[in-house]
């Protein structure tokens, strides 16, 4: 296994499970979307237009966290984190409640269940949101982890089938690539890095008991609260490569958190993190064999830590059995040549 990060250590513990023998070389933390990421499992929360395939793909792993979860949890004692409270959506504005009632439409003709409810409703539901807030949704399916957990959990369940260092090229035998960004040099497949900022905040542990997605003036915010008190405010997308933080795009989320959450503007900001998601062409993923010896599972764009389960499932089962699972059609990494 080529590749460290969430997919790839899941991928290897399923393997193991079938009985396989598997070395994870694992290139670190520093680069790592999984860092960053909130643990948002929000197949309602995050579908957008014309993505049906993958609307799909997300539903299927969604419905496999709470398994995936259990299972890991009994092997490692470990607490994931996962809470099944669901997400509440909010606009600030008239323009971001009629932006939030079409994806809302789009999901609902995916049987996705959206509960539309009035300022009052939602404020009902999450007592610290602004009163500006022209109304919100309850997306009662969606769930939360901790990605960071979720790692410690399958790097403690692999042990010493984990070895530290990156690879510069590929190794020889069967080997499953899930090296995020780093798949494209690994394979020249079209695997692109999305910028991404993340913020930590500490404070009151329970000001928030849902995660919350917003449209807030335009602008996209997510507020995913843990149950120590801390809130990761993310994040931004740019088409980007570096690391750098900037003081505009740290004002943008806290600008879009505190509109709609006036009382974070009180909240320690503790960590600033960028990290790149993985992303392709039509950015959904790319699961499947790619060569006679080769095996792909990268470039989950946003949806890296939702579509774990599902990954590693169909990825561990084309491992052992040499036979793609229907599921995969949709996304062979050879879909771009
Ligand atoms: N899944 C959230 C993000 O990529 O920002």
């Amino acid at each position: 296994m080529v590749g460290g990060g969430i997919v790839g250590l899941a991928v290897a513990w399923r393997c193991r499970q079938r009985g396989l023998r598997v070395t994870v070389h694992d290139g670190g933390d520093d680069d790592a979307a999984w860092y960053a990421a909130a643990g948002m499992l929000a197949p309602a929360g995050e579908t957008s237009f014309g993505q049906e395939a993958l609307t799909a793909l997300l539903v299927e792993s969604a419905s496999r966290w709470a398994g995936f979860a259990a299972e890991l949890t009994a092997e490692t004692g470990l607490d994931l984190g996962l809470d099944a409270r669901g997400t509440v959506a909010v606009a600030l504005t008239g323009d971001d409640l009629a932006e939030a009632h079409r994806l809302w439409a789009y999901r609902e003709e995916r049987d996705l269940k959206v509960r539309r409810l009035v300022p009052s409703a939602v404020r009902a539901l999450e007592p610290a949101l602004s009163p500006r807030i022209r109304g919100g949704a309850h997306i009662p399916d969606d769930l939360q982890v901790d990605p960071r957990r979720v790692v410690a959990a399958l790097r403690a369940a692999l042990g010493d089938a984990v070895v530290p260092g990156r690879v510069g090229e590929l190794p020889a035998g069967p080997v499953v690539v899930a090296a995020g960004t780093g798949t494209a040099a690994l394979t020249g497949l079209p695997v692109r890095p999305v910028k991404g900022l993340v913020l930590r905040l500490r404070g009151e542990p329970g000001l928030l008991r849902h995660v919350i997605v917003g449209y807030a003036d335009g602008r996209h915010v997510y507020l995913v609260p843990r149950a120590d008190g801390e809130l990761i405010v993310g994040a931004t997308q740019e088409e980007r490569a570096d690391f750098t933080v900037t003081a505009g795009a740290v004002l943008e989320l806290l600008r879009a958190a505190t509109d709609l959450v006036p009382e974070l503007a009180e909240f320690q900001l503790t960590e600033t993190v960028v990290r790149h998601r993985p992303s392709t062409p039509d950015n959904a993923p790319l699961l499947g064999r790619w060569r006679d010896d080769v095996i792909v599972a990268a470039g989950h764009h946003r949806n890296g830590v939702l579509l774990t389960p599902v990954t590693a499932d169909l990825i561990a089962g084309l491992v052992d059995t040499g036979r793609p699972d229907p599921l995969l059609e949709a996304f062979a990494p050879g879909r771009f040549a």
